[in-house]
């Protein structure tokens, strides 16, 4: 079996995104400049932005965080980005999701500059990637396609299954393996006989958000097993949606949870900052 660590691929992008950094510092007098908003107090969430921050301090990018209390109405949040689309020092923009249930991250999606959206998530970007000319595109799928790369595994003429349909993983997923010349199934939580389905596929993604779901049994011996989840156990320990042990020694090639997928979303999103950061000036 072969361990797909994120590390070290991360490693890798981030030293050129700090590079490019660099060289935009020197260019036009200024770091690039990352705004993270960040609604009420959702643990998981203030993990998250908190490394989103530190990375930007990492590779000498600018950020700029927006903590806001959990009862905020979305006028006062509207109102919030559309000052950080006008705010010359900020290049990208990212709200964390999921924003508490009064508020829609849909109408936060629909004011974010196109310019600006450093997540690649509001409807002018999901369009420039799906007719194929990409402005930037998710962080996760995005980096789970370098993980690949980095590893080696060809995509060309690869059966892929998706496993999850979310905006931010499964559908921008799909449509890169898509783009690299794979042929891709998306599967959900109302797929028929998803275990049979599953067991065609060469490399399959798990992302559908429930903790070890995916046993050996809905894997080839030769797939290559991409593991989107994560999940605090009562422990404090992490797990993701696939049985990490039951499975190891069953498949080609898999992704630890953590350390697999989990640091490329950071490394993506400060290298879609810097490229917004290139387009805008
Ligand atoms: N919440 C979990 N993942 C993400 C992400 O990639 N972007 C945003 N904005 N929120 C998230």
């Amino acid at each position: 079996m072969i361990l797909l660590e994120g590390k070290p691929v991360a490693q890798n992008i981030k030293a050129r995104v700090s590079e490019r950094a660099k060289s935009f510092l020197n260019t036009f007098g200024r770091k690039p400049g990352l705004a993270v908003v960040l609604v009420g107090g959702d643990p998981a969430s203030q993990v998250y932005v908190g490394h989103k921050v530190k990375a930007c301090e990492e590779l000498g990018l600018a950020s700029f965080r927006h903590a806001l209390p959990e009862d905020i109405s979305q006028a006062e949040l509207n109102l919030l980005i559309e000052n950080l689309n006008k705010d010359s020092l900020v290049d990208g923009i990212l709200v964390q999701s999921p924003l508490p249930k009064h508020l829609s991250f849909s109408e936060v999606l629909d004011r974010i500059a196109p310019q600006k959206d450093a997540d690649g998530l509001t409807p002018e970007n999901v369009g420039l990637a799906w007719s194929g000319r990409p402005r930037v595109v998710p962080c996760t799928p995005a980096g789970i396609i370098e993980l690949l790369k980095y590893y080696q595994i060809s995509l060309e003429r690869k059966n892929v299954v998706v496993i999850g349909r979310s905006d931010i993983v499964g559908k921008p997923m799909a449509q890169l393996f898509l783009q690299n010349n794979a042929t891709v199934t998306i599967c959900h939580s109302k797929t028929k006989a998803l275990e049979e389905v599953a067991k065609q596929a060469d490399i399959v993604v798990a992302a559908i958000g429930k903790r070890n779901y995916f046993t050996k049994e809905f894997f080839d011996r030769d797939a290559v097993v991409i593991d989107v989840g994560i999940h605090r156990l009562e422990q404090g320990m992490l797990c993701g949606d696939v049985f990490f042990k039951d499975v190891k020694e069953s498949v080609r090639a898999i992704t630890p949870v953590p350390g697999g997928v989990g640091p490329l979303t950071i490394a993506m999103l400060m290298q879609n900052t810097v490229t917004l950061a290139e387009l805008r000036v």
